[in-house]
């Protein structure tokens, strides 16, 4: 028996990086395991993808009905999916930051509010939103991204709050930098990728980045009913970053 055995999971941003990593931990611990995203072609056999985007309320309430009709309802929410910013409050314009915001905050209360009928009906309910580092550091050229995950910390510990009683938890996982096609694509715009990636591996007190993996598995812990009294809590997954201050190489 694995802890997961006989739950159901629905990871947004399932497609890749982070969001795909933790729905294959997921589907190892034992859940049958539904993605929401804006492309699922290219999917694991092992799992069943719905397309959607977060910032359509209608798209986000079909997906997730049609995935608690298709796997027997549902038990546990990762609300992964978002998007990236860099820039300083001079260098995002206003639509970047209604579409940063849209997605990585007003996406995980939409895709919740969709799900909460269906995790009422769970004995195991957990909703894990992906936070940052950025939310409590003060990271160069982050002023929006950094934002909208303050935000997502606040909402956890709101929605924490307000369905404590109904016996669903809520939790977040804070990376560091993980090594992701994000950051491929991030590091691709500066002038030397090369250099920039190693400054990101080197931010870390660990020197590396963090794995997809090793995120997934803070995600499998919060979503386990054996953490039963876990939650409105924040796990740490960043290599150091935010309270380690080690000695430059
Ligand atoms: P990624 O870019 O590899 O994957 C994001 C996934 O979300 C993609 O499959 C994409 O199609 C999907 N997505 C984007 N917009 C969407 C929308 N409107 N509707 C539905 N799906 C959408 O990104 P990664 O690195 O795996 O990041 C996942 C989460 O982890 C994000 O919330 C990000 O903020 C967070 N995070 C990432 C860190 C990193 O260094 N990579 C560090 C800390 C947090």
């Amino acid at each position: 028996m694995s802890d997961l055995d006989g739950l159901v999971a629905l990871v947004t941003g399932g497609a890749s990086g982070i969001g795909l990593a933790a729905a294959l931990a997921l589907t190892d611990r034992g859940a049958r395991v539904a993605v929401l995203d804006v492309v699922v072609d290219g999917l694991p056999d092992t799992l069943v993808g719905f397309r959607a985007d977060v910032t359509d309320r209608a798209s986000v309430v079909a997906a997730v009905d049609a995935a608690a009709d298709r796997l027997g309802g549902l038990d546990i929410l990762v609300n992964n999916a978002g998007i990236g910013a860099v820039g300083t409050v001079e260098e995002n314009d206003d639509e970047q930051w209604a579409r940063v915001l849209d997605v990585n905050v007003v996406g995980m209360a939409r895709v919740t509010a969709a799900a909460l009928p269906h995790l009422r009906r769970s004995s195991a309910a957990s909703v894990i939103n992906l936070c940052s580092v950025a939310a409590l550091n003060g990271l160069p050229q982050r002023a929006l991204y950094a934002s909208s995950k303050g935000a997502v910390l606040s909402l956890t510990y709101a929605m924490a709050t307000d369905h404590v009683r109904e016996g669903i938890r809520v939790n977040a996982v804070s990376p560091g930098t993980v090594s992701t096609q994000w950051v491929d694509r991030m590091v691709a715009n500066f002038p030397d990728p090369v250099a920039e990636r190693a400054a990101l591996d080197a931010r870390q007190a660990t020197g590396r980045m963090v794995t997809p993996e090793e995120v997934a598995g803070a995600i499998c812990y919060l979503a386990s009913p054996t953490s039963g009294s876990t939650t409105g809590t924040a796990l740490v997954v960043d290599g150091g970053i935010t309270h380690l201050r080690v000695r430059p190489l």
